[in-house]
């Protein structure tokens, strides 16, 4: 062997030695989040990349949020957006994630865990821009759609509406944001928009406003009388929340209470939740919907700003009860467009149905279609979803032999059978902890998952949950409770009233006779 030839086997050895050692260093948590184990030989470990969607399907109780979503948002290294409806949940991750002084911000609209750090949001902010000022509105009628449903059947009219709802409301944040009005001057429109005429004159005399505005806002609520009605009354569902004080005084940026820098807490790797509830009475949908469309467009921005022109690490939209609580108009061309971007998406819903509800049974199946991972646990209901499963899982052959004696001796015959590699009711009965993946173009496999709550790890989660609670709890006793309020308020009437028997509706003045 030459002199030469040991330097070039030297050389190879001590690259395979590098190149050894950077394997062992790999750690998966870097690129993905792990979704479990596959069940069958080889037990392999089932990794889900940032680069890839994931959708989950199951109903209450199955193990969506516990087995996959907040697994998937511990392990995320980067800034994340959760959205849910259970303070639970919240509680259960919010100490981990603000773990190593990462920001953490909570939108609590309903004031259910006081005592958390509140997100603060202005929607009025950066309407100039006559864009910002369309997605905006846009974002909130959309959160409109799921409460206008009947009879549990999706109700077109109610998108029509939500778009004519979006042309008034673009409008009045526009209009707003160039006078510098604020969101009081916006619900003080929102209130009777069909006499609200300073948002008119102001598009159409503002040097700044975009072109023709103010001419899509008078065709919206000044054309057929019904239709400028339900238009107006769809705006009002879309602002209803801000119509009541507290909610606003929580949510919107006051005198001490600064908007919060979405932009920072997405850079510092920090965590927005946002808390919605199924309420028929008050949906959150709308603002919820607006408020992650911010969120998201904001994490785009840097995104495609960063030296990279991605997001590193990944920031993860963890979606959980997509349908009520933000049923993002834009969600499947995001998923097309942002996951090359560093931006990553799981959301889960407990019914395909509901899905097909907020979004239209097209845009469902488009999300469905664009979904890189489906999860689906047993137990559902929805014999015909199970049932599209397993052809989309599709079929096995299965060759019969048939022995036969007779008269000749005897025979033997050999057919072949197309039969489902998984029935309906098999979906169905898939027991706890176990889910169906179906991924991409890989075979489909039942996945053996982690509850988040077991274990050591999870001993830990769930007294970090029990201090989140004691938290909340004492947040609870520094609020006026309802009887306190109601003292406060009479206090208050007493003052401003006059004495009972000058007031013309005293009981005094209305006694017949008199
Ligand atoms: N603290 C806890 N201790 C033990 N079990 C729990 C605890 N919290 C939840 N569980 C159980 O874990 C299971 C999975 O709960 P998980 O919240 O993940 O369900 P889900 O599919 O997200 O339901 P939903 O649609 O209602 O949100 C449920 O059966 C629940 O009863
Ligand atoms: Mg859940």
């Amino acid at each position: 062997m030459t002199g030469i030839d040991a330097a070039k086997i030297g050389r190879q050895v001590s690259r395979r030695l590098a190149d050894a050692a950077a394997a062992r260093r790999f750690d998966p948590a870097g690129v993905g989040w792990r979704l479990g184990r596959s069940t069958g030989p080889g037990r392999a470990e089932l990794w889900v990349p940032y680069d890839r969607t994931a959708g989950v399907y199951g109903p209450q109780g199955s193990g969506k949020t516990l087995d996959l979503l907040t697994p998937a948002l511990l392990g995320a290294p980067g800034a994340a957006l959760v959205t849910l409806t259970k303070p639970d949940d919240l509680l259960l991750t919010i100490d981990a994630r603000a773990e190593g002084g990462r920001p953490v911000a909570v939108l609590d609209p309903f004031g259910v865990t006081p005592g958390m750090p509140e997100l603060v949001w202005d929607p009025v902010a950066g309407c100039v821009d006559s864009m910002l000022a369309e997605r905006r509105a846009k974002a909130f009628t959309a959160g409109t759609v799921r409460g206008a449903v009947a009879g549990g059947i999706a109700d077109d009219a109610a998108r029509f509406y939500a778009a004519e709802g979006a042309k008034v409301l673009q409008a009045f944040f526009h209009a707003a944001a160039l006078t510098g009005r604020t969101l009081h001057d916006v619900l003080q429109w929102v209130a009777d928009p069909q006499h609200a005429t300073a948002p008119e004159e102001i598009l159409r005399a503002h040097p700044h406003a975009a072109p023709f505005w103010d001419g899509l806002l008078r065709g919206a609520l000044h054309g057929d009388e019904r239709t400028a009605g339900n238009t107006a009354t769809t705006v009002q569902q879309a602002m209803s929340l801000f119509f009541q004080q507290p909610i606003r005084d929580r949510c919107v940026p006051g005198p001490g209470r600064p908007a919060t820098d979405i932009a920072a807490l997405i850079r510092q790797g920090g965590t927005v939740y946002l808390l919605g509830r199924e309420d028929p009475y008050a949906s959150a949908a709308p603002l919820m919907t607006a408020i992650a469309e911010h969120v998201l467009d904001t994490a785009l921005g840097l995104a495609v700003t960063a030296p990279h022109g991605r997001l590193c690490p990944s920031f993860l939209a963890c979606l959980d009860e997509l349908p009520s609580t933000a049923p993002l108009p834009t969600l499947r061309t995001r998923f097309a467009n942002e996951r090359a971007l560093g931006l990553s998406f799981i959301y889960a819903a407990q019914t395909w149905r509901q899905l097909v509800i907020c979004y239209g049974e097209d845009e469902a199946r488009a999300l469905f279609g664009l979904t890189n991972n489906i999860v689906v646990f047993g137990g559902g209901k929805d014999g015909l979803f199970y049932r599209e499963l397993s052809e989309l899982i599709g079929t096995t052959r299965v060759t019969r032999t048939t022995y036969s004696i007779g008269r000749g001796g005897m025979g033997r015959s050999t057919a072949g059978e197309d039969v489902p590699i998984l029935r309906p009711e098999e979906i169905r009965q898939l027991p706890e902890r176990r889910a169906l993946l179906v991924s991409e173009n890989a075979r489909p496999l039942i996945a053996a998952l982690t509850r988040c709550i077991d274990g050591k790890s999870g001993q830990a989660l769930l007294a970090a949950q029990d201090a989140a609670r004691a938290r909340v709890a004492a947040g609870r006793r520094q609020t006026a409770s309802a009887a306190e309020r109601t003292a406060q308020a009479l206090a208050r009437t007493q003052q401003i009233a006059p004495p009972p028997d000058r007031s013309p509706f005293s009981s005094t003045d209305r006694r017949p006779g008199q």
